[in-house]
């Protein structure tokens, strides 16, 4: 069958899985919340992660479907609170949790999500507990370092294209590490596939983020589900703004300047710092920094035991690439 075809299959299983998952839980406003973020889609990328990994590494779907479920009900945590941390009013094409209901609704929101992904996983740790369990939590501390030295980046104008990448690795592709990690180990790996089911996550994760920031820009809103131009608006050291930091001269230079020392701009300028990005060849820059970082990853997922599997991950790292959304 057809890698996309799998995809679509799964996903509408995890769809399902977590349908049922909050069914019937009290009380209302506590769960309400979850069930709106949940409801409203998202590609499920990191759930699939655990499965294809568990696959590839030799395993099945049936031994990871509950540590899928809690890939992504942690991830639901790290965008609400992301959102707070972002001033980000839309996501996945509705309004936020802090804006559709209140800012301490969707932390406590943020925190049921975790405990949640935590209940789930533990279902699935048989062999190995500890093991798997340890790397779940690495992977939350990962994250949490990672949001911290984004917002740390906003304030400060020095910022090298070398912090980024350690920043988008904590925030973003640690979670990717994770979840193609403990895929791997639930399925029984041995150490080196599930190092190299890890070091796939991790070039996935960065080319994921660096897309990300270049959809900031280049993205259309009601396919993305988020603001066009938010990064702009809030003063976040991106890979395009860095990049076009270092690159551009004269009053280019004077405009970016401009929003570090202001932290930031407001929405309607983003057209004109769009047009800078595109002058300084920035978004080439970004897309030819995806390209090199999925390529290390397929090249991670070549030495994998099972075909099928390994075709997941392949299809995946480029089915991104092309990604809108
Ligand atoms: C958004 O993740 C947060 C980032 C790490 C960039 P996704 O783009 O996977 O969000 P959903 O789950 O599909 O909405
Ligand atoms: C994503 O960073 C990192 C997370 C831990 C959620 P962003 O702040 O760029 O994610 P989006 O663009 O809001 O989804
Ligand atoms: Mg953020
Ligand atoms: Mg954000
Ligand atoms: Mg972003």
């Amino acid at each position: 069958m057809k890698s996309s075809r799998i995809y679509k299959r799964e996903i509408q299983k995890i769809e399902s899985k977590l349908t049922a998952f909050f069914s019937g839980k009290d009380p209302a406003s506590l769960y309400d919340p979850c069930k709106y973020l949940l409801e409203s889609g998202g590609k499920r990328i990191r759930p699939f992660l655990v499965l294809a990994s568990a696959k590839a590494a030799g395993g099945s779907f049936k031994q990871v479907y509950n540590a899928a479920l809690a890939v992504e009900l942690l991830h639901n945590f790290t965008l609400v609170h992301d959102d707070i941390m972002d001033n980000s009013d839309v996501r996945r094409g509705r309004p936020t949790l802090h804006i559709k209901y209140d800012q301490n609704t969707a932390i406590l929101a943020g925190d049921i999500f975790v405990t949640l992904s935590y209940e789930s996983i533990l279902k699935d740790c048989k062999a190995n507990a500890v093991k798997i369990l340890k790397t779940f939590t690495q992977g939350i501390i990962e994250v949490c370092e990672g949001q911290s030295l984004d917002k740390e980046f906003e304030l400060r104008d020095d910022v090298t294209i070398t912090e980024y990448k350690e920043m988008i690795y904590k925030k973003t592709a640690a979670l990717a590490v994770m979840c193609c990690s403990i895929g791997a180990q639930i399925a029984g790996a041995e150490y080196k596939h599930v190092r190299a089911a890890e070091m796939f996550g991790k070039y996935l994760g960065l080319a994921f983020q660096i897309q990300d920031d270049l959809l900031d820009i280049t993205g259309e809103e009601d396919k993305f589900g988020k603001k066009i131009g938010s990064d702009l608006v809030e003063g976040k050291k991106t890979f395009l703004f860095l990049k076009a930091f270092e690159k551009s001269r004269g009053n280019d230079k004077k405009l970016l300047l401009k929003i570090i020392k202001n932290k930031g701009i407001k929405f309607s300028d983003v057209d004109k710092y769009k047009e800078i990005y595109y002058r300084n060849n920035v978004i080439e820059d970004a897309k030819s920094e995806i390209i090199r970082y999925t390529k290390l990853a397929l090249k991670n997922a070549e030495s994998l035991p099972d075909y099928e599997g390994r075709q997941l991950m392949i299809w995946l790292a480029n089915a991104l690439i092309g990604r809108n959304k």
